[in-house]
């Protein structure tokens, strides 16, 4: 069949119409392509530079906060996805997950995230929301502490409800290695995910009471944890005695405390976790997650390119988008609510 001079033109364009498309759509692999980096290019474009100079005053009085609030996007995107469900107070509608266990008098940065949404509430009204800010607070902080950069999916809005009972059942210290893959593939995480994300462990602070469990009286056996280096147990056994303050902090990474680097899965391979949790990732018998810590362990930019990549899988957990949702203007209450 021979063609006219002009269809060919317009097979042509289809043809590049369809490249376009499937080279937009192959630009983020796995994702839902609901999130996009470019969101608040025209309605916020200074959206990056205000969250970060907010976090970078907060730091001048808390070398702590960039923990604190890489911490919190996770506590989020966990329940019931990245919604800013952990901000909300309690209310006539809402129970607030801050008093689930696992956030209760532990997640902390809320007055931060607060600064960052008043001074976006300044900039652009109503535009950008918490459960983005949650996410660029992420991104700063870990790349402010010397870890990677990455391109932060934007364009997620704000639930209305919280639930405690899926933030009691956050990730537990006190979870085995089976546990931790089950709570990490229900939202859809792998094991590259649970490995890499857990690297975020090379900062911040832990209570004493999330070990001493495993310094006294490991799984009611009224001896130590046979995983724990005897080095390392005798060092935390003098910051955390018996009967001690179980509130008492410590490095979740004592070689480079502030530091966002690799040195989290040399101490694992030491025997030098701080939480079960981390140590089960190399030490469960049989651990499919061990080559992946030895593989981070030895090369800080493999480790750095999995950890961007996971927390953009993280991100993307259940994400509410269009019209779904709402811009709050205060993170600690929904719109129009009592
Ligand atoms: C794998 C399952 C995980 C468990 C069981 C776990 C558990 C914990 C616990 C018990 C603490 C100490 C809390 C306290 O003492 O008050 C902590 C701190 C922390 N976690 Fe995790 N975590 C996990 C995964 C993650 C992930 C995925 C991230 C982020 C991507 C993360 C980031 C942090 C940070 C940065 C801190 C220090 C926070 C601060 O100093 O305020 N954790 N985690
Ligand atoms: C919020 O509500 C929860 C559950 O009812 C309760 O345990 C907690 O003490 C309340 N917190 C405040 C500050 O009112
Ligand atoms: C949260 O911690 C406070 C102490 O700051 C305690 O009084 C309260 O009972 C805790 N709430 C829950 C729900 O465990
Ligand atoms: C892991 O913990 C779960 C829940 O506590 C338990 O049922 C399971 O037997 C444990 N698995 C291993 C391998 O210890
Ligand atoms: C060790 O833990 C078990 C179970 O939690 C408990 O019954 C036992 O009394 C504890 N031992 C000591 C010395 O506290």
């Amino acid at each position: 069949m021979i063609m006219a001079p002009r269809d060919t033109a317009a097979i042509a364009r289809d043809l590049v119409l369809v490249v376009a498309i499937v080279l937009v759509l192959g630009a983020h692999p796995g994702a839902a392509q609901l999130l996009r980096d470019d969101h608040y290019d025209a309605t916020c474009p200074d959206v990056h530079r205000i969250v970060r100079r907010v976090l970078k005053r907060a730091h001048r009085d808390d070398a702590r906060i960039y923990a604190s609030l890489t911490r919190l996007h996770f506590h989020d995107c966990f329940v019931q996805g990245c919604d800013a469900s952990i901000l909300l107070d309690n209310s006539s509608s809402v129970v607030s997950e801050k008093f689930a266990t696992p956030n209760n008098n532990s997640a902390r940065g809320y007055e931060v995230v607060d600064a960052a949404k008043a001074a976006l509430e300044v900039a652009c009204p109503g535009v950008v929301s918490c459960a983005d800010i949650l996410a660029i607070a992420a991104r700063v902080s870990v790349q402010l502490s010397g870890g990677p950069r990455w391109r932060v999916q934007l364009g997620r809005r704000d639930g209305a409800t919280a639930n405690i009972n899926a933030a009691n059942n956050l990730p537990s210290p006190f979870d085995n290695l089976t546990t931790l893959q089950q709570k990490f593939a229900a939202v859809g995480l792998g094991d590259t995910d649970l490995v890499a994300l857990s690297g975020a462990h090379t900062f911040g602070r832990v209570q004493c009471q999330f070990v001493t469990n495993r310094l006294y009286n490991f799984s009611a056996t009224n001896r130590p944890d046979p995983t724990l280096d005897r080095g390392y147990r005798a060092f935390l056994v003098q910051r955390c005695p018996a009967g001690g303050d179980g509130t008492a902090l410590n490095d979740l990474d004592p070689t480079s405390p502030d530091g966002f680097d690799n040195n989290y899965y040399a101490s694992i391979q030491k025997r030098r976790g701080f939480l079960q949790s981390d140590q089960e990732l190399l030490s469960a018998p049989g651990a499919p997650t061990a080559p992946i810590v030895a593989s981070f362990a030895s090369s800080q930019k493999v480790f750095f390119r999995s950890f961007a990549r996971s927390m953009i899988n993280m991100g993307n957990i259940q994400p509410l988008t269009g019209t779904q949702g709402e811009i709050r203007k205060d993170c600690r209450k929904v719109n129009n609510g009592s």
